[in-house]
């Protein structure tokens, strides 16, 4: 490679080599750039690359004259300035005619248009296109002087735009010098962008600084470029795809649309691959409908695709309109993003009594759906959004994602400018909005006390068997197999008893009648005599079932046990009134309830509809047997660790479980160094490979039961 002419009038008074050895550090460090940002394939570590880093750094300090503005180090060297310049374009940038036509047909009239201004039949031949994607972001004008970047600008209005020189700088994608070329003057045009993936790091890394988060990658994109000071630039991820030319001199222009962007990207400036020269409207059409199924695995926002006549000399030909060429056209899908207003904040109960705030939308037509409704998840996101009632919102529904509300507009303009700091700027529009959302403290549907418990994101009701929310779920769990088990009452029959009214809570299902259930649609008289035999079977259960079907929040099964012989009674743990029911410091001595279960049963004990669901339960006949708390430490099996594997013979594994519990183990769902016991049926796969690896004793049924009637045998 040669020296670069930059470097042909130097001081004669430095040594040859050191001159030499700068032209070739640019070389190395522009090229290992461009490996890294821009064709993403690095050739040498990050390390390597900061050590010519340095050296050119050390090199430029002691020889200040040898520091030019295509040096890898001027990327981030500028100031904050007081205010951004103009730049008149040599060349005014224009803008693009859209289709308002977002179907496929809208290619279709735009050739008909190119194919019309150019007089062409329908018998000549159809017209190559450069069919590319519109990307969303800012354009921005590349001038290149000597092949070295000399200055950057926004299109503004088209006739002047603003200088952005340092802050371009500072995108690595961005080359400083053209790979190749150094003629007199060369503008590259294309659109500054933000990845979605670096827009969502960027967030996160926003949101765990606690400052406010992004709307999205556009906004951030094209505020980030008007930024007054290069050092904020620089922190913000940019991207940059070439698609146009602005002002040449000395530069031979290809034939073709299409080979001045191969042209641009073997100059090292970047070029997206979403691109193809194709064939009249039935190309076009192709391209529209290929890129529309790719929308979404994009890894950053479009809003359409462009279409361009490829050849340049037709594009001369057809030249322009006032402010727009008759050889290009924008070509826009249903559009992603919408702006619309918030009615209200309404607040929903889920199955399992999760309260989230949901705004309530003006209907806008976004990603092909109308939407009405935007979930704001939970009262930290709502907060964060800060989203009012009466607020402009922007939604976004990208593919079958679930529409979201990306952020609030403060600006009364549809699109606002694209500043940085949006909110702060708009002091007095804060006045006239509504008040913060704050979660409600009572479940809208039942009236219960809402809380939020440390640590987590949602409130939940804690009316439980009682909302009406929750009820559906309620009822199905228990009617669980594991819990009081009520064969036969599936999603389907819970959903029409509570649908219909019949059933509102669960003493309910006991005072079911014959005539109501067979009244239901599709119920034969059998089956809903089956029902009722079932209803009457489960009423014969045990403790822990029961206490497991109550549905009390993070009380599963092990729990219920642990309770159920940890207190031996219901009454200890419910108390015949509020008052006397277990306290919280009562509830931690169980073994395996920490703070959160506990003030989670506490509190549920002092519902007082869970406690009249619970007296109904035992009015309708639910009963157990009751004993004296255990002390889990004294029962035979305490300490043992058991797993089952494979088929027993006689018992379920659901059943062994139940027997050696009883006994005071604990059984594992995996094998490991804390194993005591591995019960084997048939067929009992790895568990037994591994029990024996470990040397861990194997039982088998009948071991199993002979083990547990010693133990019989202890008590009589
Ligand atoms: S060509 C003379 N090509 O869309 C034609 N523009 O209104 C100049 N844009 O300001 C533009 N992707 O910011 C062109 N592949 C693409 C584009 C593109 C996005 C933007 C650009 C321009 C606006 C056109």
């Amino acid at each position: 490679m040669s020296t670069p002419d930059l470097f042909d009038n130097m001081s004669p008074a430095l040594p040859l080599s050191t001159t030499q050895r700068v032209a070739e550090l640019h070389r190395v460090l522009h090229h290992h750039a461009h490996r890294y940002y821009v064709l993403d394939a690095p050739e040498i570590p990050d390390a390597e690359y900061d050590h010519l880093f340095q050296e050119l750094q050390v090199i430029e300090a002691a020889h200040p004259e040898l520091v030019t503005p295509d040096s890898p180090t001027q990327r981030v060297g500028g100031r904050p300035l007081d205010g951004l310049a103009s730049v008149r374009h040599a060349v005014p940038m224009l803008s693009i005619e859209t289709e308002t036509d977002t179907t496929e047909t809208g290619a279709q009239k735009f050739d008909a248009r190119v194919r019309k201004e150019l007089k062409l039949q329908d018998e000549d031949a159809p017209i190559e296109y450069a069919a590319e994607l519109k990307f969303d972001g800012l354009a921005i004008n590349l001038r290149y002087e000597q092949g070295v970047l000399v200055q950057a600008a926004t299109r503004g209005d088209g006739e002047t735009g603003e200088d952005v020189t340092q802050n371009i700088r500072t995108i690595g994608q961005i080359p400083l010098r053209l790979l190749g070329v150094q003629v007199p003057v060369l503008e590259i045009r294309g659109e500054v962008y933000m990845r979605r993936d670096d827009f969502n790091a960027l967030n996160d890394k926003q949101r765990q600084r606690g400052d406010k988060t992004f709307i999205n990658p556009r906004n951030t994109a094209a505020g980030a470029i008007r930024q007054l000071d290069p050092a904020i630039v620089a922190q913000r991820p940019l991207s940059f795809f070439a698609y146009g030319l602005g002002e040449v001199d000395g530069w031979l222009l290809p034939p073709t649309h299409s080979a001045m962007l191969d042209a641009f990207e073997a100059m090292g400036v970047p070029v997206c691959a979403d691109r193809a020269a194709v064939s009249g409207a039935q190309g076009l059409l192709e391209f529209h409908q290929a890129m529309g199924a790719k929308r979404d695995a994009l890894p950053f926002d479009i809003d359409g695709v462009v279409y361009k006549v490829n050849s340049l000399a037709l594009q001369q030909q057809l030249g322009f309109k006032t402010r727009e060429p008759r050889w290009a056209v924008a070509h826009k899908y249903p559009a992603q993003e919408q702006l619309t207003t918030v009615l209200a904040i309404d607040v929903q109960v889920g199955r399992t009594g999760k309260l989230t705030p949901v705004a309530k939308l003006a209907p806008v037509f976004v990603g092909g759906v109308t939407v009405t409704n935007a979930t704001l998840h939970n009262e930290d996101e709502a907060r964060r959004k800060d989203v009012r009632v009466g607020d402009a919102v922007i939604v976004r529904r990208a593919g079958d994602v679930i529409p979201e509300i990306v952020g609030v507009v403060l600006t009364q303009s549809a699109r606002p400018e694209p500043v940085e700091g949006l909110r702060q700027a708009q002091p007095e529009r804060e006045k006239e909005r509504g008040s913060i959302f704050t979660m409600p403290h009572t479940c809208p549907v039942c009236g219960s006390a809402a809380v939020r418990e440390e640590g987590e994101a949602d409130y939940r009701c804690t009316g439980g068997l009682f909302c009406s929310a929750q009820r559906k779920e309620a009822i199905l769990h228990f009617a669980h197999r594991r819990a009081v088990e009520v064969e036969g009452l599936g999603d389907k029959l819970v959903e029409q008893l509570v649908d219909a009214g019949i059933v509102k809570t669960l003493p309910d299902l006991y005072r079911l009648g014959f005539t109501a259930l067979a009244a239901l649609e599709r119920m034969a008289d059998k089956s809903a005599q089956n029902i009722l035999d079932a209803l009457e079977k489960s009423k014969q259960t045990t403790l822990p079932r029961f206490i497991f079907g109550l549905g009390i929040r993070h009380v599963g099964e092990a729990t219920a046990k642990a309770l159920a012989s940890h207190f031996g009674k219901l009454d200890a743990i419910m108390g015949e009134t509020p008052e006397t029911a277990a306290s919280v410091e009562q509830l931690l001595e169980v073994a395996d309830v920490g703070p959160i279960v506990a003030e989670s049963i506490h509190t549920f004990f002092q519902q007082p509809h869970n406690r009249e669901v619970v007296e109904q339960l035992r009015a309708c006949g639910l009963q157990w047997a009751e004993g004296e708390p255990a002390q889990r430490a004294q029962l035979p099996l305490a300490g043992q660790t058991f797993v089952i594997t494979g088929t027993l013979p006689t018992l379920s594994r659901d059943q062994a479980k139940d027997l050696l519990e009883a006994a005071g183990a604990k059984v594992a769902g995996s094998v490991s160094k804390k194993t005591h016991y591995l019960v084997a049926g048939a067929e009992p796969g790895s568990k037994l490979d591994k029990a024996k690896e470990l040397d861990i004793a194997v039982l088998d049924e009948a071991a199993l039961m002979a083990m547990l009637a010693t133990f019989e045998g202890d008590k009589s």
